[in-house]
């Protein structure tokens, strides 16, 4: 047997491009090897978003994230993800300058992590860049709505498309990522109405967030659905509470240690028999 027939079948971009209109696309967000482990028997996709930068990092914004942090995170992902499609962010500053600087920048991402694809923030002045990165080689998700790079702009993160203006641009950006070749478009805090709009105009599966059932797929960011964070946002369904469990657990540990119940005898190695009857004795001492 060949050694490539041995190895799961990994999700490619045609895969998630055919899914348009079909079974609904699964996709979260991961950073690390073992959340990747976990979701990738679930999840169509796993993006490694940039959003790493304010749930793992600790920044205010995505702003701040580094070409070498998203390669850094989605080396950790494709190592621990078998069957997903994985999609690694572009973070700002490292594709708006020039479709070259893009390409030399999504060519490393690539390169260096082993992802199938990236995925930028895309206006209407970003689709020439889409187009150049997939005539190269290099599927490109692409990302409308709410921009979280430019939060700048907007001095917050604010859901979109509440005038007709907002609306139109919010269309016109989708559209033209979608003949620039983008294979498929993230839809982000947008009005519930847009959402179906898009997803009839444009030829790629669009995956919403915050932006209503009527997409192709749906992604979140997996810290809000876990429930990480003391405070999620409106679109945000919550499937565990993770955050009291560790707080529990943490509490647990910390009262163990102080009143030293921890370790009892079964977590210390005992190598000799009189260490074991010291060690006994002192659990039985409490
Ligand atoms: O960075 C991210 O996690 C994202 C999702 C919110 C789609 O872009």
């Amino acid at each position: 047997m060949s050694r490539h027939s041995e190895a799961p079948r990994r999700i490619t971009a045609p895969d998630i491009r055919a899914r348009k209109g079909g079974e609904p696309i699964v996709c979260l967000t991961a950073y690390t090897a073992p959340m990747a482990e976990i979701l990738d028997q679930h999840c169509d996709l796993l993006l490694v978003g940039d959003s790493l930068g304010m749930v793992v990092h600790g920044l205010p914004s995505t702003v701040g994230v580094t070409m070498d942090m998203m390669i850094l995170h989605g080396q950790a992902v494709m190592r621990a993800a078998k069957k997903a499609m994985v999609v690694v962010d572009m973070p700002f500053g490292s594709y708006e300058a020039s479709p070259e600087v893009a390409y030399a920048n999504a060519a490393r991402i690539l390169k260096e992590t082993g992802a199938q694809a990236v995925k930028v923030e895309a206006g209407v002045t970003v689709a020439p860049t889409v187009k150049f990165l997939v005539d190269r080689g290099i599927p490109v998700m692409s990302h409308v709505g709410l921009l979280p790079q430019a939060v700048n702009i907007d001095g917050k993160f604010k859901a979109k498309g509440r005038d007709e203006a907002e609306r139109a641009a919010i269309l016109a950006a989708a559209r033209a990522s979608d003949e620039a070749g983008a294979f498929a478009i993230v839809v982000e805090g947008v009005d519930e109405t847009l959402a179906p709009e898009i997803t009839a105009a444009v030829k790629a599966p669009t995956i919403g967030i915050g932006a209503s059932a009527e997409c192709d797929g749906q992604v979140l960011v997996v810290d809000d659905m876990l429930g990480l964070f003391g405070w999620t946002p409106k679109f945000v369904r919550r499937y565990a509470n993770l955050k009291d469990e560790i707080d529990k657990a943490a509490a647990g540990y910390a009262a163990d240690v102080r009143a030293r119940r921890f370790p009892a005898a079964a977590e210390t190695y005992s190598l000799s028999k009189a260490r074991q009857a010291r060690v006994a004795q002192r659990d039985k001492r409490g």
